[in-house]
């Protein structure tokens, strides 16, 4: 079998037996962890070995009581989750304070975003494991998307309040004033759930996107609404009547180009608000850089920017649950065939194949750092 030969610290490891590991999310703000009980709970009861750091449930609703019931073993922490499975279950990329505890014979499975973490991917290769990038491997759309979009929306709304340097705007028209005016960039996952909050409480909304089906589709679900739906060659001349621009582009990050320029920041409402969903740096929203839910929001030419890049970790019960449903079938697959095995089985999880053996197969990450790399297929068929 590939991927995982190795038997580390802690738990005894059986022969081929894969040891599934879970540490505890160390990014500010994060409390979403990787499996709740009910899936390791499945592993378990297939014999799996599951690790899970001490605490780490405790944000997302699940103490270590709950996973000692579902079968795992509770170790203190993060450095004995490391030490003893070679499966690493994860939720957020791996910061520098992780770097020290990986090892080559370790599958990583988590949230990477590798093209614009050059630190991250270069620390990846120099250890030589195999990751795989959760966040490319969903075929019908992550979960996290939509609890994003929901949540952003009501980020966004309080910042247009007065108190918090909005234009003081209410998200419900009463008495002959107008409700809030939002243009929403891009109606997919994330898209979508800034709509679920902001029409379902009222806003004024202008949607916009490239493809004619998602334009469509929002068309149709929110018939009754303010919605109005244009093309996103229309972006110019709806941003001055914004109140709050919520950005939910996919972006491809190979683009120099961008779809809200700096110079068109001076065409906005002073007191409008970019929430940036995606939170590309650089990417479709020219002055966007990522922020943490410490110190979330910061100005560019006067325009406060919200673009937490972790946005889920702020409802981590329902961001985990959702997460941990998505996973549980990839890491089924990795631990009864091994990582590379499982990734030819199954091209979605392919498609999350970041790195293997010092080897870069992640094409996005290559062509934005200019890095050599072997294509998935190709590496799969020579591997
Ligand atoms: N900040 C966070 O915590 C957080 C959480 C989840 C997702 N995200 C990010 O949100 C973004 C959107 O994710 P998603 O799941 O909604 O993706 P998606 O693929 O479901 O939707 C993306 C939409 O963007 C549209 N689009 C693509 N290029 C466009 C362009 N040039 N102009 C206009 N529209 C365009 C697509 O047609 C599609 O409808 C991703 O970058 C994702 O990483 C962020």
């Amino acid at each position: 079998m590939d991927g995982p030969r190795h038997a580390g610290a802690g738990t005894k490891r059986r022969h081929g037996h894969v040891r599934i590991g879970v540490p505890r999310e160390i990014k500010p703000g994060e409390g979403r962890i990787a499996l709740l009980p009910p899936q390791v709970a499945r592993l378990t009861a297939r014999g799996r070995t599951v690790i899970v750091e001490r605490q780490a449930g405790l944000a997302s609703g699940a103490d270590d009581d709950d996973y000692r019931a579902a079968g795992a073993e509770v170790v203190a922490d993060g450095g004995a989750v490391y030490a003893g499975a070679e499966l690493i279950a994860k939720v957020k990329e791996i910061l520098p304070a992780e770097f020290d505890l990986l090892r080559p014979e370790h599958v990583l499975l988590t949230n990477i975003h590798a093209a614009g973490d050059p630190l991250q991917l270069d620390r990846l290769l120099e250890v030589g494991l195999i990751a795989i990038a959760a966040e490319d491997t969903h075929q019908h759309g992550t979960t996290n998307s939509p609890i994003a979009g929901e949540i952003g929306a009501l980020e966004g709304l309080r910042l247009t309040m007065a108190p918090h340097g909005g234009g003081g705007r209410h998200f419900m028209a009463h008495f002959g004033a107008p409700a809030t005016r939002a243009l929403v960039i891009g109606l997919g996952g994330a898209g979508r759930g800034v709509l679920r909050t902001l029409l379902g409480l009222g806003c004024s909304v202008v949607g916009l996107d490239v493809d004619p089906r998602a334009r469509r589709e929002a068309e149709l679900t929110w018939h009754d609404a303010d919605l109005t739906i244009d093309d996103i060659g229309t972006l110019a001349d709806h941003l001055p009547e914004a109140d709050a621009v919520f950005n939910c582009v996919l972006w491809d990050k190979t683009r120099g180009d961008h779809l809200l320029s700096r110079p068109m920041l001076a065409t906005m409402k002073p007191a409008a608000v970019i929430v940036d969903i995606s939170c590309d740096a650089g990417g479709a929203i020219e002055t966007s850089r990522p922020t943490t839910w410490d110190d979330p929001v910061y100005q560019v030419d006067g325009i406060r920017h919200f673009c937490v890049d972790n946005i889920p970790g702020a409802a981590p019960v329902c961001a985990s649950a959702g997460y941990a449903g998505l996973l549980l079938p990839w890491i089924e697959a990795v631990a009864e065939l091994g990582a590379l095995a499982a990734c030819r089985r199954h091209p979605w999880l392919a498609r999350g194949l970041t790195c293997a053996q010092g080897t870069l197969t992640h094409a996005e990450a290559a062509r934005v750092q200019g890095r050599d790399f072997v294509p998935v297929d190709d590496f799969l068929a020579g591997a």
